[in-house]
């Protein structure tokens, strides 16, 4: 049994091979109807409980269509109408959650309730995102730069805006699949200095994405951000805006990415999302065959 918790948890080769399951398990279901089950069914009989204690909608979407094609079935909480929200311990639900699901999927806020879930699970436990990373969003990052535009590995990856929780996972990304990162934003909105090693910093945009191979922003608000901070915020960050004369300095074959939702026009223009450059559609598809490698490997399958 493996939880999948973060990137920089998990290792290179392990995930390499879950890039490399997910892309042969889209190839395979290529011109089939979307609720096509697979030929594969490592899920049959397991039951997968799937956990939101934020708002989703590609991971609520995603994690369900995917365990129904490999065969299981999900069991999708909301934490507010769990005793977890009513003051139940997160160990004690992972204990009593255990003796009845095969495996774990928890988006929440602190980092330590998904750590503390998995301590006290006896199944799998995934990573559907805390205030800190989002890792299944970034492994179907990678599974899409690599289908548009080959390997990852020492491409040139910028980040324009809030140095958030996926901003923190492409970090972990950038070290396990050996690819050059620079974040270009507002001083105040800086990553994680614990990060500081798996990236480097050019404060102006325009510098920034010369000669990138992939462009990504994410909103300038996230679910654990205070409506308050909503201002102060587009003021910091409406330099970083991703545009047409951004998106032009980077290379030709540039691709841009946003795990969405988006804010049109505030952190990126409609230009760009519906663009020549944009692959988002096929990145928030990816998100469902990722995570179904990511299940098989955890549950070794
Ligand atoms: N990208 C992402 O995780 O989207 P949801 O918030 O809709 O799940
Ligand atoms: N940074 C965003 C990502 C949403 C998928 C948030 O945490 O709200």
């Amino acid at each position: 049994m493996k939880h999948f918790l973060d990137i920089h948890e998990t290792s290179p080769s392990d995930l390499r091979g879950i890039i490399d399951n997910a892309a042969a398990m889209k190839t395979a279901r290529a011109d089939r109807p979307r609720g096509a089950l697979d030929d594969d069914q490592p899920l049959q009989g397991h039951m997968v409980a799937l956990i939101f204690e934020k708002p989703s909608t590609r991971t609520r979407v995603s994690f369900d269509v995917g365990v129904r094609q490999l065969g299981g079935q999900t069991m999708v909480l909301s934490g507010k109408d769990m005793q977890l929200g009513h003051g139940e311990t997160i160990a004690d639900t992972a204990r009593v959650l255990s003796r009845y699901v095969d495996l774990i999927m928890i988006r929440t806020f602190e980092e330590q309730t998904l750590l503390e879930m998995a301590e006290y699970a006896t199944v799998p436990v995934i990573n559907g995102l805390t205030d800190r990373t989002h890792p299944c969003q970034i492994m179907a990052d990678i599974m899409t730069f690599e289908e548009h535009n080959g390997p990852i590995k020492g491409k040139k990856v910028v980040w324009s805006g809030d140095g958030n929780n996926v901003f923190a996972s492409f970090a972990h990304a950038a070290k396990q699949f050996d690819f050059e990162l620079v974040f270009t934003g507002p001083p105040p909105l800086d990553p994680d200095p614990a990060l500081a090693d798996l990236f480097t910093i050019e404060r102006d945009p325009n510098i920034a994405v010369q000669g990138a191979d992939l462009v990504v922003t994410d909103t300038w608000v996230s679910m654990h951000d205070p409506q308050s901070a909503r201002e102060r915020r587009h003021n910091q960050l409406r330099g970083y805006q991703v545009n047409d004369t951004l998106m032009a300095q980077a290379k030709p074959d540039a691709l841009f990415m946003h795990c969405l939702p988006a804010h049109r026009d505030d952190e990126v223009t409609s230009s760009v999302m519906d663009g020549p450059h944009s692959v988002i559609w096929d990145e928030a598809e990816n998100r469902m065959h990722a995570q179904k490698a990511i299940m098989r490997y955890c549950l070794g399958k």
